[in-house]
């Protein structure tokens, strides 16, 4: 899937100069004065509309930097804008995200306005499994609760017992105290799962299609070419590359390794927006990776951010019907708490 490039006309003005240049320094490194000049206005605007419209700003560490640095109010992984989401007293939640993040959102703060800036901001994993799905699946396994990672449809949360994200899987797989657990629809985050367990795991075979492109062969390639490097995958990431790696957890738990660590050279096996955010914070580590970039993490951009809360749409709505038990599991999940996630 490919996004048409927009077109980013307002004018840099020295009024826009005046109020963004001290965004400029933090992604200075990675952005040219031309393209900061194209992104400024933008940025202006929507920080003036954010306090009229006593908005806040949510992005996930794949968003691009002028979205993470520039407008972004809170970042994180998914269990941390869950978090946010549901914790913020702002009137609007604008989520530089996918679908399910801002779904997600609205779960948990159904009395707020959630703004979505492009409603085609998908997921390969939420498109892999429908409730019927689940519905089968608990009839071939009696008993068997059902968790589901937060990567889905609201539709899907409601037929599951509980949520997780890929920071607290483990944590929420063991708190059930069962034998064994249906965990979907990532096949390869419920490998690493059934890896740190003893819970019997019943999957599916959704995958993300951005992470299930990288091979051991890749970061075998990397370790002979770059001595020393630490390399950080996702457990979204095929089985093989999570044992190739020297850390294996969620963006957020990467992003801890690297302060507490602090390696010399990083290979991120994730998406590759993540590296681009932290070169700036961090000049003293190489960042060196395969790049596969979210195709509907990128649909979310400046000037749709802007529009979004210009019109206040598109917003999130979900039926009432769905809202109540998908919430339930999601509110179950933010009573448990973050694993921090382990070595690989
Ligand atoms: P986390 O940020 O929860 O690690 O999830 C990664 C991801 O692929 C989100 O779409
Ligand atoms: Fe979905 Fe993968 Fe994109 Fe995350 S990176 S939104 S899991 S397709």
């Amino acid at each position: 899937m490919t996004v048409a490039p927009e077109r980013m006309d307002l004018p840099y003005t020295p009024e826009v100069a005046a109020a963004t240049d001290h965004l400029y320094a933090s992604i200075a490194k990675t952005v040219t004065r031309a393209e900061w000049e194209l992104y400024a206005p933008y940025v202006a605007r929507i920080q003036t509309l954010k306090r009229e419209r006593n908005a806040v700003v949510l992005a996930h560490h794949y968003q691009t930097q002028e979205i993470y640095r520039c407008v972004a109010d809170i970042v994180g992984d998914s269990l941390a804008l869950a978090q946010a989401a549901a914790a913020t007293d702002a009137d609007t939640i604008v989520m530089c995200g996918v679908h399910f993040m801002a779904e997600t959102a609205k779960l948990l703060s159904p009395n707020k306005t959630v703004l979505l800036p492009d409603l085609e901001a998908g997921c390969s994993l939420a498109d892999s499994i429908t409730a019927a799905d689940i519905r089968a699946l608990r009839a071939r396994h009696p008993g068997a609760p059902v968790v589901t990672y937060v990567n889905t449809s609201a539709a899907v949360k409601a037929e599951s017992d509980v949520c997780c994200t890929s920071a607290n899987a483990v944590a929420v797989v063991e708190s059930l105290g069962v034998p064994k657990v249906i965990f979907l629809p990532d096949e390869y985050l419920a490998a690493y799962v059934a890896s740190k367990t003893k819970v019997e795991i019943v999957t599916w075979k959704g995958h993300c299609e951005v992470h299930e492109k990288f091979t051991a062969d890749e970061i075998r390639e990397l370790r002979t070419m770059h001595a020393g490097i630490a390399v950080l995958a996702h457990p979204e990431c095929p089985p093989d590359v999570c044992a190739e790696a020297d850390f294996v957890g969620s963006t957020t738990a990467m992003l801890d390794y690297i302060k507490g660590a602090k390696p010399a050279r990083v290979a991120m096996i994730t998406e590759c927006s993540m590296a681009g955010n932290l070169v700036d914070a961090f000049p003293e580590i190489e960042f060196m990776q395969p790049c596969n970039l979210c195709p509907h993490m990128r649909r979310i951009t400046l000037p749709k951010i802007l529009r979004a809360l210009e019109t206040m749409s598109p917003q999130i709505e979900i039926d009432p019907a769905v809202a109540a038990p998908a919430r339930r599991a999601v509110e179950r999940m933010t009573q448990i708490r973050r694993d921090g996630a382990a070595a690989a």
